[in-house]
């Protein structure tokens, strides 16, 4: 595709140009949002969108319509929130941006089947048998892949099932079932909805190490047994004080030869606070960055940013002392990191 070729030709430029925040000319374009920016250049930008948030500010849902054309649930479609109890499935919030999806022309991304996290208590707090264990996830996947068919496009089926190290996360799921039960949870999210592309998804696999190489070997190893696994999700948590890691493009290129899809699908750049404007101009680095290696890559599909406000951050929650991550300020102005992504995306085209 021309567009990947032009990037080739562009990074030197854009590294300059990105973080200076002017944006690059282009002759009668309409390059006003995120969105229109992307056009054309086969990487769909999206947010993870706060359901609190888009039904009581405007002001918010305005930006996730207009400046995305991909959404993923922040924490609607996670077991906890999908099937809080046992067999008893509440749909509504998800329906809720589905519907909103469809009615601004944007796709889903659909998060999370299989997680450690944001589990009910039914199902971490009573003991069952493995056969039990097995029938509920299977149970669980087919009902929520089967509920949101031909209306989610992908899924982030198993999330986070490795370790830094790049050994298998202690899970319940793991403990019961072996790990024979991630090429299952495929199987069965495939059965539930054949068109659906199939997602890992994980935190710090961006670059080359020990993990990555895990989800590699796995991909691999997958794909060689026929188990329909068709993406790689890399989240793209990172922090302006550790830096970026160097060999993004290098990770995601292995996985385009292995004809496997990719997607940065949680992006943020946190900070340690106060803001000022060299932590904002290496944000806005670290955000273009990844998608750079996105645009790069011939099979990279998607970049997602975890929430486009600070207004609404999960980060400052989680990392004490900690907060700026996003594109946009509490106030809902546009920083350095909105006008990088958006230049990168231009100097693509
Ligand atoms: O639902 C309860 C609500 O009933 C209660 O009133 C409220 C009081 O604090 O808490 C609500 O639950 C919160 C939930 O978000 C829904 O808003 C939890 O406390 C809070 O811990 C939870 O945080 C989410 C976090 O995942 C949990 O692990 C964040 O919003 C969400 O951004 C974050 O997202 C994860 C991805 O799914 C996976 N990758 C990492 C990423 C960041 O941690």
């Amino acid at each position: 595709m021309a567009t990947r070729r032009n990037v080739l030709a562009v990074v030197a430029l854009a590294l300059a140009t990105v973080v200076s925040g002017a944006a690059p000319a282009v002759a009668g374009a309409d390059t006003d949002t995120l969105r229109a920016a992307a056009r054309g250049s086969g990487v769909r930008i999206g947010t993870a969108v706060d359901m609190s948030a888009l039904a009581s500010d405007a002001d918010y849902r305005a930006i996730v319509a207009s400046q995305f054309d991909s959404v993923t649930a922040e924490n609607v479609m996670k077991w906890e929130a999908i099937e809080p109890e046992r067999g008893r499935y509440d749909w509504a919030a998800a329906d809720r941006l589905v519907d909103f999806a469809r009615a601004n022309g944007q796709v889903v991304r659909g998060h999370t089947l299989v997680w450690h996290n944001q589990n009910p208590a039914w199902l971490t707090e009573d003991a069952f048998t493995p056969a039990e264990l097995r029938q509920i996830l299977r149970d669980h996947i087919k009902t929520q892949v089967r509920h949101f068919k031909g209306r989610v496009y992908q899924w982030d089926v198993v999330n986070e099932v490795f370790n830094d190290d790049g050994t298998l996360r202690d899970t319940i799921w793991l403990r019961a079932l072996g790990p024979g039960y991630i090429a299952d949870a495929f199987r069965w999210a495939h059965e539930a909805d054949p068109k659906a592309k199939l997602y890992l998804n994980d935190y710090n696999n961006e670059g080359v190490n020990a993990k990555s190489d895990a989800y590699y070997a796995l991909a691999k190893q997958l794909r060689s047994q026929g188990v329909p696994i068709h993406g790689y999700g890399m989240q793209g948590h990172l922090g302006v004080q550790y830096g970026f890691p160097g060999t993004v493009f290098d990770n995601v290129r292995r996985f385009d030869a292995l004809g496997v899809q990719t997607a940065f699908t949680e992006v943020d750049v946190r900070m340690i606070l106060p803001v000022d404007p060299t932590k904002e101009q290496a944000q806005a680095y670290g955000f273009s960055t990844l998608l750079q290696a996105c645009l790069l890559a011939r099979h990279c599909v998607s970049y997602t940013v975890w929430g486009f406000t600070d207004r609404y951050s999960w980060v400052p929650g989680v990392f004490e002392g900690q907060g700026s991550a996003t594109p946009y300020t509490e106030s809902l102005q546009p920083k350095p990191a909105y006008q990088a992504i958006r230049n990168t995306f231009l100097l693509a085209r």
